[in-house]
């Protein structure tokens, strides 16, 4: 049985207007210990789609169709009480703000004792010593002693490593990392990549990371969906999509990328923007950035279509060779 299995998904935003299609058909399993990530600029749908996995998605915004089955039991049925036996326990979340997770008018010792105790039937000094280990773990020098630091008393990079403690306490299946080192310093952002990578190896967590960095993904995930627009616009094997990438959304996500530009060039970016949800074009919503487009693409959205384990939603996924050129 796979870890997590979401099928079919669909998420609305009613509105007076009419009904805002923000995620469409989006279809992908995890297998324990599997890390997928997911890509597309900003607005394609990622952090939705993270959130209705959790089913968290805030008001109006709601599930209008799929399952979303986790270890067997499907989240997007579930009642408010059994959400919560779920969620900070068998599936931990890390955002972009280290704040999101971290109360700052408390110790991080009491915080992570706390939610210790709260999933756990164990003495205090029991989660204190868990505690210290998982600090340990994310590499914090002096771990005994920064149990009694408040939050602001950190860096933004050893606050985020505090997240990542905390989000492993309860021992998770899953973590859902949403642009987790965003918010950091350029130089210990990938640091803090490969602390991850490492913990999600070691503890055998499946892992969900959300990042417009295509980099980051090769590195560390063996899956990807790449999100256009609240469609998946390519997804499979992590090495398969970014050696041969059949979709033109991701061509250019992979031409932007600053290693496949010369120094000096000015970085190259897919032209125009993503469309908003109430001004999406007839046909494929990339259409009007795509240096591809035939006739069909401004009348029909294409379906994704499957070129054996790795699937595009573009009419030309077939032809579109390594070369970046057509056949
Ligand atoms: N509460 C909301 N009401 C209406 N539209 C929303 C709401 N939340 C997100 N959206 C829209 O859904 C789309 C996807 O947003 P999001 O998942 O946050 O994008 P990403 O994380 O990929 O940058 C965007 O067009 C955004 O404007
Ligand atoms: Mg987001």
């Amino acid at each position: 049985m796979a870890l997590l299995e979401v099928k079919n998904l669909h998420v609305e935003f009613p509105t007076r207007r009419g009904v805002l299609k923000a995620l469409r058909d989006v279809n992908f399993t995890l297998e324990k210990g599997e890390r997928l990530g997911i890509v597309g600029e900003s607005g394609a749908g990622k952090s939705l789609a993270a959130f209705a996995i959790i089913n968290l998605l805030s008001k109006p915004g709601r599930i209008s169709e799929g399952e979303i089955i986790f270890e067997g039991q499907d989240l997007s049925k579930m009642d408010d009480t059994q959400l919560r036996s779920v969620r900070g326990n068998r599936i931990s979340m890390i955002f972009q703000d280290p704040m999101m997770t971290l109360n700052p008018v408390l110790t991080i010792g009491t915080q992570m004792i706390e939610t210790l105790q709260a999933h756990r039937n164990i003495s205090k000094e029991e989660a204190r010593l868990i505690a210290i280990d998982r600090l340990n773990e994310v590499r914090i020098p002096s771990a005994e002693e920064r149990l009694e630091s408040y939050p602001h008393e950190l860096s933004g990079g050893m606050r985020q490593r505090v997240v990542i403690a905390i989000a492993l306490l309860t021992e998770p299946a899953m973590i859902i990392a949403d642009e987790p080192t965003t918010a950091l310093d350029v130089t210990i952002q990938a640091e803090i990549m490969s602390l991850m990578l490492d913990l999600c190896k070691m503890h055998n967590v499946g892992l969900i990371l959300i990042t417009h960095d295509l980099a980051v993904v090769s590195q560390v995930t063996q899956k990807i969906m790449v999100m256009y627009a609240g469609r998946v616009a390519e997804q499979g094997p992590t090495r398969d999509v970014i050696q041969n990438p059949r979709h033109p959304y991701t061509r250019g996500l992979m031409s932007a990328l600053p290693q496949q530009n010369q120094a000096g060039k000015r970085l190259y970016q897919i032209p125009g923007s993503m469309p908003t949800l109430d001004a999406m074009p007839e046909g494929c919503p990339f259409n009007p950035r795509c240096e591809y487009v035939g006739e069909r693409c401004y009348t029909t959205v294409p379906e994704l279509e499957d070129l054996g384990g790795h699937m595009a939603r573009c009419f030309k996924a077939r032809e579109l060779k390594e070369s970046g050129s057509l056949s």
